[in-house]
C-alpha cells in the first residue's frame, strides 16, 4: 500500500488532470498537490476553480520537457507522487501535424521518467521510501477491434494506429522500461473515452452541447457506427485513485466504463436529453443538426476494454452508467456556458487572469 502525501500532477490544468485534481483535494484534503502544467491550447486554470487559493494547492506554469525544473521540485515540495496526465491528447491534430506529440508525448514523459529516476534512485539518501510514478495513457494502444472481438484485456497486443495512439504507446513502452531496468516504481491505467465537466470544446461531447445550444451542425464522422466505452471522468479518477495506493509497481490496468455505445447513439441520446432540458434552443428536434462529414483518415472502428483486472485485483466498479453520467455532464455545460463561451473563443486566458489567478 502507498499512501501519498504529496502530489505533483502534470496536465493537471487539462480535462481529466483538473478533474483528478479537484477530486483529490477534496478526498484527501491532508495532502498537498503541485500541479505542473504548459497552458497549451487545452489548459486552462478557470478549470481548477474549487482548489485555486487553497494552502495545500500550488500551480507551477511550465514544460514537462524542463527536467531541471521536474527534479527541482519534486526535492523541494518533497514529491512521493508523480501522476502523468500532460500530453497532446486529440486524434485529429495528431493526424494534421503528429511533432508536438513525439515531443510532449514521447519525450516529455522521457524527461519525467529521468527526473523521477534521479530524484527519487539515484540522489536519494533513503532509495527504499516509497515513491510512485503513475503514468495516465489510453486504450487506443491497443489499436482496433471487430464487432465480433473481445473488449481490450492488458495482455492485448500494441497495435497503436494514429501518431497519437503511437506516441502513447511509446511512452508506455519507456515508462515498463524504466521499471524492469532501474525498479523506478511505476504503475500505468489505459482508459477509454472519458466525457464530463471541463472537457475542451473540440472533442465529441461538448462540440455537440455547444452545437445545439447555437443551432449550428452536429459533424458525425463517416456512418457514426465507430463503437467507444465511455467512461465518466470522476469513475476514472476513482480507478487512477485505487491504482496510485493499492496497484502493483510494474503493472498496467485498464479501466472502462461497461458502456459500449456508437458515435451516433450518443449524439441521439445527446440532442434528445438537450430537446428535454432546454426550452428555447434555436433549431429542434436537435437531431435535425446532424450532419455526416468525412471520416478520420485510418480509423479505428471500435475500443472496448475488459477491466477484470482492475475489478479483481483492487476492487473497481464505475458509478456512473452512461444514462446518469451524461445528464450530470449536460447539467454542468448548462450551469457553465460562461466557461466554454470563453474556452470556445479564445478568450479565457484574460478572463482567468482577471478571475482566477491571485
Ligand atoms: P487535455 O488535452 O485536456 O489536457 C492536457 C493537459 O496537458 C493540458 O492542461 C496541457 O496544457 C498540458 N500539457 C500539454 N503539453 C504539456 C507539456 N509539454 N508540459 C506540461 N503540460 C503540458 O487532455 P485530457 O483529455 O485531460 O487527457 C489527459 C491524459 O489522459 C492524456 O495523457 C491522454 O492521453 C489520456 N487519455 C485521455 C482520454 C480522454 O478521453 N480524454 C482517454 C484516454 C487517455
Ligand atoms: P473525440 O471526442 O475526439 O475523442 P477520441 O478521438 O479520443 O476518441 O471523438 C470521439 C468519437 O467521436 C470519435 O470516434 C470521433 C467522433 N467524432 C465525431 O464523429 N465528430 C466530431 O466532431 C468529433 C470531435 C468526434
Amino acid at each position: 500500500m502507498h499512501n501519498p502525501a504529496n502530489l505533483l500532477v502534470t496536465g493537471g490544468a487539462g480535462f481529466i488532470g483538473s478533474n483528478f485534481v479537484q477530486y483529490w483535494i477534496k478526498s484527501y484534503p491532508d495532502t498537498k498537490v503541485v500541479v505542473l502544467d504548459a497552458l497549451t491550447y487545452a489548459g486552462n486554470r478557470a478549470n481548477l476553480p474549487s482548489v485555486e487559493g487553497q494552502d495545500n494547492f500550488q500551480f507551477v506554469h511550465g514544460n514537462i520537457l524542463d527536467q531541471d525544473l521536474v527534479e527541482k521540485l519534486l526535492k523541494e515540495e518533497s514529491i512521493d507522487t508523480l501522476v502523468h496526465f500532460a500530453a497532446e491528447s486529440h486524434v485529429d491534430r495528431s493526424i494534421q501535424g503528429p511533432d508536438a506529440f513525439i515531443e510532449t508525448n514521447i519525450n516529455g514523459t522521457h524527461s519525467l521518467l529521468k527526473a523521477a529516476k534521479a530524484s527519487w534512485l539515484d540522489e536519494d539518501s533513503n532509495p527504499t521510501k516509497q515513491h510512485r510514478f503513475h503514468h495516465v495513457s489510453t486504450d487506443e494502444v491497443y489499436g482496433t477491434l471487430k464487432s465480433e472481438e473481445p473488449p481490450f484485456t492488458e495482455t492485448n497486443q500494441y497495435l497503436p494506429n494514429s501518431p497519437y495512439a503511437a506516441s502513447k504507446a511509446s511512452s508506455d513502452h519507456l515508462v515498463r522500461s524504466y521499471h524492469h531496468t532501474y525498479e523506478l516504481n511505476v504503475t500505468t491505467s489505459n482508459c477509454s473515452n472519458n466525457y464530463g465537466p471541463f472537457q475542451f470544446s473540440e472533442k465529441l461531447i461538448p462540440l455537440i452541447i455547444a452545437n445545439i445550444l447555437d443551432g449550428k451542425p452536429l459533424p458525425i464522422y463517416g456512418d457514426g457506427q465507430q463503437i467507444r466505452d465511455w467512461l465518466y471522468v470522476d469513475d476514472y479518477n476513482r480507478g487512477i485513485d485505487l491504482i496510485i495506493r493499492n496497484g502493483r509497481a510494474g503493472e498496467m490496468y485498464n479501466i472502462g466504463g461497461n458502456n459500449e455505445w456508437a458515435n451516433i447513439g450518443i449524439v441521439k441520446l445527446v440532442c434528445e436529453l438537450m430537446d428535454e432540458l432546454v426550452s428555447d434552443l434555436p433549431a429542434t428536434p436537435s437531431e435535425s443538426l446532424i450532419t455526416h462529414v468525412d471520416d478520420r483518415l485510418g480509423y479505428d472502428r471500435r475500443y472496448a476494454i475488459d477491466a477484470n483486472k482492475i475489478t479483481e485485483e483492487l476492487s473497481y466498479s464505475p458509478e456512473e452508467t452512461f444514462e446518469t453520467g451524461i445528464r450530470k455532464t449536460l447539467k454542468w455545460y448548462l450551469d457553465n456556458e460562461e466557461w466554454w463561451r470563453k474556452v470556445i473563443d479564445g478568450s479565457y486566458h484574460e478572463w482567468i487572469e482577471k478571475n482566477y489567478v491571485a
